[in-house]
Order: structure tokens, then C-alpha cells, then sequence
């Protein structure tokens, strides 16, 4: 049994030893065909730290998580995790880093059991008999263990992105990445995956980089918040602080008001069907 100044180390859900890891982004740009899309970035993410990023559609979220994950490069300025550039083969060997796809991008091919066992058949971590514990486990934590031996075809929306983070537990990363981690989700199963965020933290100090338009996630569970705007890092605070801003821009972001009298709809109302 850890003794309690150790358990702070190991995967409540898996485990394994934890060793977070941080993250450097420093005057970061990326550009396509010209067009820029993530405008001078500076951030830093401790290890251990859960940082949001939030921002309307379109703001860069995405890409600039994908620049975090090493998937693409930055036009201008430098990422690293760790130290060491996440784009080289030999920091993803080294750095165990999980992302979280907005889409799940889960391979048709394979059932969920093999979707999930992927990972640690092909590091040879284990036995199949623990990797099937592992698995299983993870279906499980993310109640969706009915689903193993489905196809991603087979399965809601929901399901998809529940069966791609229980894919990233069972990879034991030491960085996660989580894009929309809540979205197509109901209430209930949005505060089980922020609760389980939050667990990853504390009991096994992972460092977590979340993208979300979940603003309840968002204020409950980060350190930190990061608000992208058309591609530039315009706000970096704590929960309380965002809460606190009186910036007209964050305050309508964060709390859009329903407007029925917006003239936009006034003249869809009023428009003749053909
Ligand atoms: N591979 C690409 N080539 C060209 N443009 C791209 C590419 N990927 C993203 N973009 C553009 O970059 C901008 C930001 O896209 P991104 O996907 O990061 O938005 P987002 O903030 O994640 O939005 P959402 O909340 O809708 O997911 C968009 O204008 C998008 O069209
Ligand atoms: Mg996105």
C-alpha cells in the first residue's frame, strides 16, 4: 500500500507512477497559406496544473492544441513539453502525452477493446491479461464497458468521446490533452469527466490542457483559464478572477444573453415562404 506522501504519485485509476510534466509556449504563431490563425501565444503550464483554454469557434483552440501535441509546428516562435520540442520522435517517446480528439478520431476498423488496447500492445506495456484489466477498467470508469466489443460505427456521439478518453487513461499519460472533453455529453457525464480531470490532478499530479466552451468545467475544475480571441491569447487568470472581470468582451463571452428581439430574427419571421 503508498505510504500518503506517495499515493500524491500514482494513477488512481491505473496505478502508475506519475511524473508530470510542464509546457512552454513562447511567442507562438501559425499561419496557413498566409492566413494567420494563432497570433504571438505566451503561456506556461506547470506541472500538475489543469489549464483551460476557452474562445468562440474559430478562435485557434484546436490548432494551437495541436501545435501542444507536437501533431503540427508553429510558423513563428517555439512549444516545448518537458524541455524538449513535442514534434520529435524522441520526446514522444520519452514524454507520455494523450490527446483527447474533438471528433474521438477512433480507428473504424477496430472495436473499442482494440481501439484501446492499441497503445499498450504496441509499447508492450504489460501482459494482454493486464492489459485487459487496464482496458477494462477504463470502459468501466467511463461506464461505457458495454461497448467493448463495438465498432466506433455502432456507437452515439457520446459514446465516442468517452470511449476516446477512457483510450487516453489507458495510456497512463503524463501530459493530457483534451479537446471539447464534455461536448455531445449530458449534464451528468460532463461533471463525471470533470470530475475525473480534477482526480488526475490531485491524486496523480498529470498536467492537463483543456479546450472547452464548458463554462461550468471551466470555472470548477481549472488553475488557470486562458481566453483565445480571434487567434490571440487576450486573457490569462484564475476562475475567480474571470468571474470577476468587468472586460464587456470576456463578460458577454462567458454570458451571452438571449436576445428575441435581435433584428436578425425579426426579418426571418417576417420573410415569405415560397
Ligand atoms: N489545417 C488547416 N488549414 C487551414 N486553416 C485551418 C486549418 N485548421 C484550422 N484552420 C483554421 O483555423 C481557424 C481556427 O480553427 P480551430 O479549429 O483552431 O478553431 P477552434 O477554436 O478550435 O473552433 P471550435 O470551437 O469550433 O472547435 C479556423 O478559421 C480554421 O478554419
Ligand atoms: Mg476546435
Amino acid at each position: 500500500m503508498d505510504s500518503p506522501c506517495c499515493s500524491k504519485t500514482r494513477n488512481p485509476f491505473t496505478g502508475a507512477e506519475a511524473n508530470a510534466v510542464g509546457v512552454h509556449v513562447d511567442k507562438v504563431s501559425k499561419t496557413y497559406s498566409g492566413v494567420s490563425v494563432l497570433s504571438n501565444i505566451s503561456f506556461d503550464v506547470q506541472p500538475g496544473e489543469i489549464f483551460v483554454l476557452m474562445g468562440p469557434s474559430g478562435s485557434g483552440k484546436s490548432v494551437l492544441l495541436r501545435q501542444i501535441a507536437g501533431l503540427e509546428r508553429p510558423t513563428a516562435g517555439s512549444i516545448t513539453v518537458d524541455g524538449q520540442d513535442p514534434s520529435l520522435e524522441e520526446t514522444r517517446d520519452r514524454v507520455r502525452l494523450a490527446l483527447v480528439f474533438q471528433a474521438g478520431a477512433l480507428f473504424n476498423s477496430l472495436s473499442v477493446y482494440d481501439n484501446l488496447a492499441l497503445y499498450p500492445r504496441e509499447h508492450r506495456s504489460g501482459t494482454e491479461a493486464s492489459i485487459k484489466e487496464r482496458v477494462m477498467h477504463a470502459l468501466r470508469i467511463l461506464s461505457v464497458e458495454d461497448a467493448a466489443k463495438k465498432f466506433p460505427s455502432e456507437l452515439s456521439g457520446g459514446m465516442k468521446k468517452r470511449v476516446s478518453i477512457a483510450r487516453a487513461l489507458v495510456m497512463e499519460p503524463q501530459l493530457l490533452l483534451y479537446d471539447e472533453p464534455t461536448s455531445e455529453l449530458d449534464p451528468v457525464m460532463s461533471a463525471t469527466i470533470s470530475e475525473i480531470i480534477a482526480t488526475l490532478k490531485n491524486e496523480y499530479s498529470v498536467t492537463s490542457i483543456v479546450v472547452t466552451h464548458d463554462r461550468s468545467l471551466a470555472l470548477t475544475i481549472a488553475n488557470r483559464v486562458g481566453i483565445l480571441m480571434e487567434g490571440k491569447l487576450i486573457t490569462l487568470g484564475t476562475p475567480q478572477e474571470l468571474r470577476d472581470t468587468k472586460n464587456p468582451k470576456l463578460v458577454d463571452f462567458l454570458y451571452p444573453k438571449i436576445d428575441l428581439q435581435n433584428p436578425r430574427f425579426k426579418k426571418l419571421e417576417t420573410q415569405e415562404t415560397p
